[in-house]
């Protein structure tokens, strides 16, 4: 791991240990905001050799991960939510058009969920923004875009439902 990976893994730790909910998180998007400030520290985390998705560190105890990813290309996802966790999402490069949706009807695992658009913005080298449990959002990029990530646990074990636009 870089010296910069290790801090970061460390004050997530501390921060999170203080503070487990969206209070720490809070404290946790502006360590990464300062952090990306610094093009030295965005080659460190995510590096241009990164792919979509790379797994930089998960806590052996609190169970947070941090992730990095590097899309060479657009892309463009459907609402989710992250399941029972939150997520920080921390834009590294290029630019991130972010919805945030009202949920109008519950998902089960047979029928998506209802959604509407209850805003967007743009998250841009530097900004990080903090997805509390069940907070509903979806990611667009018309480019390349690098971003790192602290999910609360590893979500690519974790089962979602869908959602779609009411
Ligand atoms: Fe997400």
């Amino acid at each position: 791991m870089s010296d910069i990976l290790t801090s970061l893994a460390q004050d997530c730790r501390h921060i999170l240990t203080d503070r487990p909910g969206p209070e720490g998180r809070g404290k946790i998007a502006q360590l990464l905001e300062n952090l990306l400030a610094d093009p030295a520290n965005v080659d460190a985390l995510v590096p241009l050799s990164t792919g979509e998705r790379e797994l930089l560190y998960e806590d052996p105890e609190l169970g947070f991960c941090i992730l990095a990813h590097n899309y060479d290309s657009p892309k463009t996802s459907p609402p989710h939510d992250h399941g029972p966790s939150w997520a920080i999402y921390a834009q590294a490069r290029g630019e991130t058009e972010m919805r945030d949706y009202d949920k109008i009807e519950d998902a089960s695992a047979s029928k998506p969920g209802k959604v509407q658009v209850k805003r967007s913005y743009r998250l841009t080298p530097g900004v990080a923004h903090v997805y509390n449990e069940g907070d509903l959002h979806s990611p667009t990029s018309n480019g390349p875009t690098s971003l790192v990530r602290i999910e609360g646990t590893d979500m690519s074990k974790v089962k979602r439902f869908r959602y779609e636009l009411a």
